[in-house]
């Protein structure tokens, strides 16, 4: 099928935010975590690339939350496309969805990696069965906590919900909490053993992360990662 894009803009230097809705569908059915297909044909080769989905249904429309890989194939393409303009697209696709029934969770992520937590946290699944979930994000600068307002917001207003921010690179005037998201583990832990830890981003921090986990204790089945590359 065909994905048009409606809207973008940007949410943080180098990063943006993509509204699309497929014409042919009344409505896109998906799972808070999967992702869509995209295929191009780029330097004469059909390129295919995978993007989680960064928002719940709401009829043929979904959203997505891309970094430019300044030195990337398929990513600078897609910041160059207009409004109205389409690509072609398979999908919804993947496992990385909330377990059912959904239990306390750690969700750790760096860079885009959040946005799949951000269709999470929109959920039902997740939101509305009492169980304690920790976001536990990782970028460089201030600029890149994408989504900060939305979950600051939200652990103001459910209290099952704590949002713990991490800057590797963190400006003079930074008050928050520094060092990669494995310095800041145990936090999100907060000595439970029982919940599931689901991890997004770049394979060598999905590892390092898995890595820390199993050394902990925790069983395969409790860590559910998806991996970008
Ligand atoms: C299931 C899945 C979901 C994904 N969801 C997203 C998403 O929601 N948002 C998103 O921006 N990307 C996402 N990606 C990554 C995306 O598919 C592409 O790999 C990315 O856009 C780079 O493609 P490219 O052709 O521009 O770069 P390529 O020419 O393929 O270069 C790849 C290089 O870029 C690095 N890279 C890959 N993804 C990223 C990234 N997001 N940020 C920084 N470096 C990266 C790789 O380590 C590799 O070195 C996802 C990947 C998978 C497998
Ligand atoms: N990626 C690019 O090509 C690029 C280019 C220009 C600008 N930017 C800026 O970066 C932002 C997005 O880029 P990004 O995708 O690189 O995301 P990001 O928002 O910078 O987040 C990536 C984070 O992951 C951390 N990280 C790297 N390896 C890790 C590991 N093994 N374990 C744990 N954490 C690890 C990085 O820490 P370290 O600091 O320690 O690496 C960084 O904090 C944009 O807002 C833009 O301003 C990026």
């Amino acid at each position: 099928m065909q994905a048009r894009l409606i809207e973008t803009h940007e949410i943080a230097p180098e990063v943006r935010q993509f509204l699309f809705e497929v014409p042919e569908l009344d409505s896109l059915a998906f799972q808070p975590g999967q992702f869509v297909s995209f295929r191009g044909e780029l330097e004469g080769r059909p390129v295919t690339r995978a993007y989680s989905i960064a928002s719940l249904p709401r009829g043929n429309r979904f959203e997505l939350c891309l970094n430019r890989v300044r030195e990337g194939l398929f990513s600078p393409w897609l910041f160059e496309l207009q409004a109205g303009q389409s690509v072609v697209m398979r999908g919804p696709l993947g496992y990385f969805t909330p377990r059912s029934p959904f239990r306390d969770a750690v969700l750790v992520a760096t860079g885009t990696g959040v946005a799949p937590f951000r269709a999470f946290l929109q959920s039902d699944t997740v939101l509305d069965n009492g169980a304690r979930v920790t976001l536990l994000f990782g970028t460089r600068y201030e600029q890149g906590l994408l989504y900060r307002a939305e979950f600051e917001a939200l652990a103001e207003s459910w209290p099952g919900f704590t949002y713990i921010p991490t800057l590797t690179r963190p400006s003079n005037g930074w008050q928050g909490r520094q060092g990669r998201v494995q310095a800041h583990l145990e936090e999100a832990l907060a000595n439970r053993t029982g919940l599931d830890v689901y991890i997004c981003g770049l394979k060598e921090m999905v590892e390092e992360v898995r890595t820390l986990l199993k050394a902990r204790g925790f069983d395969r089945k409790q860590i559910i990662a998806e991996r970008y590359d």
